[in-house]
C-alpha cells in the first residue's frame, strides 16, 4: 500500500468499504501520521491522523488539550475534519463542546437515559423486531438495510423523541443529507436545506413539548434543570435543544443500523458463527462486543490541539486538527489477537467503537440492546443467508454507512 499517495479525503475510497488494508499500513508506519493537504482536502489544510489504540486513548482521555470545539487561533472547529462555525452545531450540541458546557449538557442529557429507562424499552424492542421480521413478508428475499437494519433504531429513536411513526423517514432522509461530508460531488444547497428543515422540525416539537409536556425523553430533557458550576440552576438552551435533536436524529439511527447491518455481513461471510449463536446463547454478550469492535460504524472524529503537546513523538500545536480513526483502533494487533477475525466469545475485548472518556455516547447501553434484540430475532427465524447484489456502502469517510444489503434467506420454520 503506497501511504504516500493514501487520500483520506476521496471519499471514493470509502465507498468501497472502510480501506483496512491502508490502515493496518498505516498503524505498521506511525501511529500518528500528518496528513498532507491535497486537492480534496476541506479548509485546504493537513491534519493528523491517530490509527494506533493506545494514542487513540490518550487522544480522548485528554479533552482539555484535544478540544471538541475549538483551539489556536480558529474561528470555528467541531468534530468533523471540515470547520464548522461557531453556532452551527460547534458550542451547542453536547459532541461539539468542552468542559463546564459539556457537563452541563451531558448532565442533563443522562436524564433520559438512566438504566431503567433504557431497561424499560427492553420489552417494546423484541416486539418492534419481531413486527419488523413480520413486515418482510413471505418472499424470503430484502433489502436487509431498508426492511430491517435501518427500521428498529429510527422507530426507536422516533418514540424517544415523540416523532409520530409517520414522519421517520422524512426525518430519515434529511439526516443522511445533512451527514454527507462535502466533496465535489455533494450537492451543498441541498444540505443545507436538509440541515434547516431537520432543525426547524426540531425546534417546533420542542415548543410543542415545552408547552405540553409527554412522557418523551425529549419532553424529559426540555424540562430538566442542572446546577451549573456557578450554582445557579440552568435547563438547555434554545439552540442547544435544537441540536440536541438533529444529533440524536442522527446519532441513534444510522450508527446503530451500521452495526446491525454490518454484523449481517460479518456472518454471512461465516456461518459457522451463526451457527455458534443459535446453538450458545452465553455467547451473546461477548457477541455483541465483537460485533462493535469488528463494525465500528463511526469511523472518526476530530479533535482541535489547544496548547503545545507531543504526541506519539510527534510535536502538535494550538490549532491543529487531529482525527482518531476508531475502526482502525479497533483492528490494533498490540490489542487485540487476530483482529481481521470475527471472535465470538473474544475476552477482553476494550473495543473503541464508542469511545471513551467523559465523551463515551451516552446511547451505548440503547445501541447494544437493539443490536442484540434485532440479531437474536433474525438468528432465529432466518437462515441460509446469500448476497442476491452488491453491497453498497456510502460516500462518505465519517460514517461507515451501509445503504444497501440485498439478501436471500430462507425462514427457519418453513
Ligand atoms: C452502534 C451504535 C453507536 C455507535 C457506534 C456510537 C458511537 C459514538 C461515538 C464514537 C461517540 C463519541 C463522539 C466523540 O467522541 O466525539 C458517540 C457519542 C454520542 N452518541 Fe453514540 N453511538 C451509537 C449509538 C447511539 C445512540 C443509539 C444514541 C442515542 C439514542 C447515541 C447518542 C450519542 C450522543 C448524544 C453522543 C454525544 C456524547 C457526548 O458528547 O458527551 N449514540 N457515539
Amino acid at each position: 500500500m503506497q501511504i504516500d499517495a493514501l487520500d483520506l479525503n476521496d471519499l471514493g475510497i470509502f465507498e468501497r468499504r472502510f480501506p483496512h488494508p491502508a490502515f493496518d499500513a498505516l498503524r505498521g508506519r506511525a501511529p500518528v501520521w500528518w496528513h498532507p493537504p491535497s486537492e480534496l482536502s476541506p479548509d485546504g489544510e493537513g491534519y493528523w491522523v491517530v490509527v494506533d489504540h493506545a494514542h487513540t486513548l490518550e487522544v480522548s482521555r485528554d479533552p482539555g488539550t484535544y478540544s471538541s470545539e475549538s483551539g489556536g487561533d480558529r474561528e470555528g472547529g467541531g468534530t468533523l475534519i471540515e470547520d464548522l462555525r461557531r453556532g452551527v452545531a460547534v458550542g451547542t450540541a453536547i459532541n461539539m463542546t468542552d468542559g463546564a458546557t459539556h457537563r452541563r449538557l451531558r448532565g442533563l442529557i443522562s436524564r433520559a437515559f438512566t438504566p431503567q429507562a433504557i431497561g424499560e424499552l427492553e420489552s417494546d424492542l423484541r416486539a418492534r423486531a419481531r413486527s419488523i421480521l413480520d413486515s418482510v413478508g413471505e418472499a424470503g428475499e430484502c433489502d436487509f438495510v431498508l426492511a430491517v437494519a435501518r427500521e428498529l433504531p429510527l422507530q426507536v429513536i422516533a418514540d424517544m423523541l415523540g416523532v409520530p411513526q409517520q414522519d421517520r423517514h422524512e426525518l430519515f432522509d434529511w439526516a443522511m443529507a445533512t451527514l454527507r461530508p462535502a466533496d465535489a460531488q455533494t450537492d451543498m444547497q441541498a444540505r443545507m436545506r436538509a440541515a434547516g428543515a431537520l432543525h426547524a422540525y426540531g425546534q417546533s416539537l420542542i415548543e410543542e413539548k415545552r408547552r405540553k409536556p409527554d412522557g418523551s425523553m425529549l419532553s424529559t430533557v426540555i424540562h430538566a434543570r442542572q446546577d451549573t458550576e456557578s450554582g445557579e440552576s440552568e435547563a438547555m438552551s434554545g439552540p442547544e435543544l435544537a441540536s440536541f435533536f438533529s444529533l440524536l436524529w442522527s446519532a441513534g439511527s444510522d450508527t446503530t443500523w451500521n452495526a446491525i447491518a454490518g454484523s449481517l455481513l460479518a456472518l454471512i461471510d461465516r456461518p459457522d458463527a451463526a451457527e455458534e449463536l443459535r446453538g450458545d446463547a452465553s455467547l451473546w454478550s461477548s457477541a455483541v462486543e465483537e460485533f462493535l469492535r469488528y463494525v465500528s460504524p463511526v469511523t472518526y472524529n476530530r479533535r482541535t490541539v489547544t496548547r503545545a503537546t507531543r504526541l506519539a513523538g510527534e510535536r502538535l500545536e494550538p490549532g491543529d486538527k487531529v482525527t482518531i480513526w476508531y475502526p482502525s483502533a479497533n483492528r490494533d494487533v498490540e490489542v487485540f489477537r487476530q483482529p481481521d477475525r470475527l471472535d465470538l466469545s473474544r475476552k477482553p475485548n476494550p473495543h473503541l467503537a464508542f469511545n471513551i472518556g467523559e465523551y463515551v455516547c451516552v446511547g451505548a447501553n440503547l445501541a447494544r440492546r437493539e443490536l442484540r434484540a434485532m440479531l437474536q430475532e433474525v438468528l432465529s427465524r432466518w437462515t441460509d443467508f446469500e448476497l442476491t447484489g452488491p453491497v453498497r456502502y456510502a460516500r462518505s469517510n465519517k460514517h461507515g454507512g451501509i445503504e444497501s444489503v440485498p439478501i436471500r434467506f430462507r425462514r427457519i420454520a418453513d
